[in-house]
Parts: structure tokens; sequence; C-alpha cells
């Protein structure tokens, strides 16, 4: 049985005051004993800051240096044992913005994965299909070949997690047919299966992300193969946030 998980990522958002009010009223509500994990990614330039408050649940970091090294010359970068440091205890990497917005390939995805897992993170690997890609009918292969290429061998159940978010449906308020969400999530499992073997991709969880909301994330939640949701702008507020974790009690 795979406990589900509840994860926000707030992307580039929340100025310091705004990001501790949040963290901390996220803490207060997880305070208690849940039925499923939750895990919050705040920006880095807060990260230390919230992972530092008391807390119960994930702390992580949106995306992790690819350099193959703790620290160095990589002017800007934060490296993964860097972001452990700071007491995160997961990390996003190729989140689709990164992939579009950075030209980050699948082999640096991987890479990215490797260095988190290496510093002791759990990694959330992101994948999903482009508009043009989903009405071309690519949806399947192209998601299946990022599982392939972004995944690495040393992953576990413990260490890894995917989240399928179909870039069209990020921040659009569009969200699949919970038909089309069991089929690539039912594919991503299958293809786990060839990479990682079968007893590890039937513990792995498989987050489903994009436009999840306290109206629609009791239905996406039951799909067959959906372990968890990876939210946006619904974990920016505490309300909703709390809404769509609630679903779930
Ligand atoms: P939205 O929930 O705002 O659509 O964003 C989803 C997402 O990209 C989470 O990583």
């Amino acid at each position: 049985m795979r406990r589900k998980l509840i994860a926000g990522n707030w992307k580039m958002n929340c100025l310091k005051n705004e990001g501790l009010a949040l963290a901390k009223a996220v803490f207060d509500k997880t305070n208690g004993d849940l039925p499923f994990d939750v895990l919050i990614c705040p920006p880095m330039s807060l990260l230390g800051q919230i992972a530092a408050l008391p807390h119960k649940i994930g702390v992580g970091a949106q995306d992790v240096a690819v350099a193959p090294k703790a620290m160095g010359a990589f002017t800007g970068d934060v490296s993964a044992e860097m972001v452990k440091d700071l007491g995160a205890t997961h990390t996003i990497v190729g989140h689709s913005e990164r992939r579009a917005m950075h030209g980050e390939t699948d082999a640096v995805v991987r890479a990215k994965a490797e260095r988190a897992i290496d510093a002791g993170l759990t990694v959330v690997i992101c994948v999903g299909e482009t508009l043009a890609e989903r009405e071309a009918g690519r949806a399947l292969p192209v998601v299946t070949a990022q599982i392939r290429g972004s995944v690495p061998e040393k992953a576990t159940a413990e260490n890894c997690v995917i989240a399928y978010e179909p870039v069209w449906a990020i921040g659009t308020g569009k969200v699949p047919t919970t038909a089309d969400v069991a089929e690539i999530h039912g594919a991503v499992r299958a293809e786990l299966k060839k990479v990682l073997g079968t007893d590890i991709a039937d513990k792995m969880r498989i987050l489903y992300g994009g436009s999840v909301k306290p109206s629609n994330a009791k239905e996406l939640l039951s799909v067959s193969d959906v372990d968890g949701a990876l939210i946006g702008g619904a974990s920016l507020k505490v309300e909703d946030f709390w809404a769509i974790a609630e679903t779930q009690f």
C-alpha cells in the first residue's frame, strides 16, 4: 500500500514574511498524526529558515545543481549537499518550467537526481508532455521516454518519487480526464518496472500535478496509480492546500 504524498511547489513565490507565515500555517495543520505524507518546496531563498522551524513534514528544494561536486566554481548554483545541509529532506528536479526555460534535458535531470540521492535527499522527478505532443497523440511515448532518460538506476521507492505533470495543465485550470491520468500513470509504472524492476516500481509513488484544486483533488487522487499530488498555485494558500490534503482523511 503506497502512502499518499501531498506536495506543494511554491515556485518563485513568497518574500520572507509571507513565506514564513505560510510555512508556519502548514506546519500548524500538520502537527498531529496524518494518514498521508506532506511536503512543501519553498524557494531556495527561504529554504534554510523554513527548515529550521519546528515541523513534522518534508521540506524540499525545487532544484539542485547538476555540477558533479559538492562545492566549487559553479557561480549561482546550489548543490544537493548544500540543500541537505539546510535541513531539507527532498528536492524536485526536472520540472517542466526548468526543462522549457533552462533547456534541461533528460540527461541533466537524471544527473541532478543522482546528485540529490547521493546527498541523502528524496528526489521528485517531474515528467509530462506539452500540448502539441498531447494533440499529436504522443503523450505516452513522450512521458515513457522521459522516465527512461531521467530516472537513475539507483532510484528506489524511498529515495525517489515521480510527478506526472502535463505541461498544458500547469497553471491553466485545465486537467486531463481521469481516464487519461490513469493511462499515463499506468504506463509510467510499467516503464518503471522495466527500468527498476517490479518490486521497486510497485512501491514508488507517482504524483499527479497540474491545476490540482480543492474541487478536483478527490477525483484525481482516487485514480489508480495516483499516489499523491504536486500542487503549484493552490499550495500558496494554506486553506486551499489543506482542503486538498483533507480529501485524503
Ligand atoms: P499548478 O498547480 O499551479 O497548475 O502547478 C502545478 C505544478 O507545476 C507543480 O509543480
